[in-house]
Parts: structure tokens; sequence; C-alpha cells
């Protein structure tokens, strides 16, 4: 069983839940740690709950119950404007829509995080200035400099997935999750595409958490989980729990199983 230690990144504990209007609860996760620098490939079938166990780890979610603490703060414990802070501060999110401002130039969508984290533009500017890091990794990526000033909606989805993942990795978060970020890259862009994800994040010490259907990358990732081998909400031969006595409609009990 893992054990969540005091160095941990992110962690995990008897987390619950469930899409508002839905009868069955979605994320049930007993114990999921994640050190600093970890590379995790997180699969599982279409519907299964990745992305949602994403934005639960990121903040953008809340526990219906239980615990999700990055650095060691609790999500639950912040406020709006806080908890903002706390994800644009040490997450670097690649979307599976990329969400990018369409009208926005290329570079000034991957600079958005420093206009919001100090400490993103800080740790940006470390070697020069925060523009020339946005160029640097974008230029890593395969996006040039005949693209930078191009607003985000000219450039293919592969292009703008690209972009999506230089944004999530300026300023060094400790924190980078990917949402099925090579969906529209040909294999020979997807490896190029991962080479730089694992040796940036691997350069700072950021810990990578990778969705994909794509099997043949989980070799890449020092740690591959199944969602349903953590999500006891998943298992099939468990039928939903009846309400606790005297309670109607009480919420399904913890189940006391272990990641
Ligand atoms: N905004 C939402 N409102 C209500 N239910 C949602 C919402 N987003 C997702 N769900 C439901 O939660 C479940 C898990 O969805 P999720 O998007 O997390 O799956 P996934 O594993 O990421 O799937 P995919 O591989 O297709 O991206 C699905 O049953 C879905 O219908
Ligand atoms: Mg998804």
């Amino acid at each position: 069983m893992e054990q969540v230690g005091d160095r941990d990144l992110l962690e995990i504990e008897a987390l619950r839940f469930g899409w508002p209007g839905s009868a069955s609860q979605c994320i049930a996760i007993d114990r999921l740690s994640i050190a600093p620098g970890d590379t995790l490939f997180l699969h599982g079938p279409s519907g299964s709950g990745k992305s949602t166990l994403l934005s639960l780890m990121a903040g953008v979610l809340a526990g219906d119950e239980g615990h999700v603490r990055l650095l060691g703060q609790d999500w639950k414990a912040l406020g709006d404007a806080a908890r903002d802070r706390h994800r644009v501060d040490h997450v670097g999110y690649i979307f599976q829509q990329f969400n990018l401002l369409p009208y926005l130039s290329v570079i000034d969508n991957v600079l958005l995080p420093c206009g919001f984290s100090k400490l993103r533009k800080l740790r940006a500017a470390s070697s020069g200035d925060a523009s020339s890091a946005a160029a640097s990794l974008l230029d890593r990526m395969g996006i040039g400099a005949a693209l930078l000033r191009q607003p985000a909606m000219r450039l293919s989805v592969g292009q703008q997935q690209r972009v999506a993942a230089a944004r999530a990795l300026i300023g060094r978060p400790e924190l980078v999750i990917a949402d099925e970020p090579t969906s529209a890259l040909d294999h020979e862009l997807r490896d190029a595409f991962l080479d730089v994800l694992l040796e940036a994040c691997g350069e700072h010490r950021s810990a990578l958490v990778f969705v994909s259907h794509d099997r043949q990358l989980a070799g890449r990732f020092q740690r591959q989980l199944s969602l349903a081998e953590i999500n006891v909400s998943a298992s099939p031969s468990a039928p939903p729990a009846p309400p606790a006595p005297g309670e109607p409609g009480e919420r399904a009990p913890h189940r006391a199983a272990a990641a």
C-alpha cells in the first residue's frame, strides 16, 4: 500500500466525488500519492473518470468527501481566490480541449500563467525574461518564431496542443497535468512531444500526471496506473451501497479498500 509521506507533492485520501444529478459516484479513491518528480501514466476506458480525477487533483472540482492536498495544502481549506492562486502558482494543466484563448497570440497564450502568478513569472524569468522563456519552450515544442504572433486559432490542432503544453510548463509548476495531450499528433510528433515534456519536467523536478489511451506510451513513465485499480466506485462487483439505516438518501459510506 502506498503511504502518504511528508515529502509527497500530491496526496489523496478517502476522496469521494459524484457529479450533481448523477445517482452513482464517479470517483472513490482511498489513497494515492505523487512525489515530486514522479511521472505517472493514467489510463482507463472513456467515461471512467480520468478527466474528473485530474480536475480534483488541480482543485478545479471539489470532492464531496475526503482530502486532496497539493504541497500540503488541502484544496478544500482555500477560498475561491486563494484556490485559483495556489493552482496557477503550482499546477500546469494541458486540457483535453487545450483551452487556448483563440484571438490571443501564440506567445501571449503561453505567457498567460505569468500574468496571474508572480511566482511563475519569476521562475520563467530566472534566466532572462519570461517572453524569451516562452519562445524557447515553444521552439522546443517545434513552434517556430514565425508563429509566435499568430492568433492561436490560426494554428492546426496539433500545433495548438503543443502551445498548450508550453503554457503548462512555463514558470516550472511543481505539478504538470496532461489530459490526452497527444491525441492530435502523428507518431513522430507524438514521440518528440513526449521527449520534450518528460525532459522539461525532469529538468525542474515537476511531477507529471499524463492521461492517454495510447498504451504504447506507458513504458516512458515511472508509474502506470489504471484508474479502475484505484477507483473503488468503478468496481463492477460492487453494487451501490444502500442508504444508512434511518438516513434515507444518505451517501454511500466509505469502503475500506486501499489503492
Ligand atoms: N460536467 C459534467 N457534468 C456531469 N457529468 C459529467 C461532467 N463531466 C463528466 N461527467 C461524467 O463523469 C463521467 C466521467 O467523465 P470523464 O470526462 O471524467 O471521463 P474520462 O475517463 O476522462 O473519459 P474520456 O477518456 O472520454 O475523456 C462520465 O460518466 C461523464 O458523463
Ligand atoms: Mg477525459
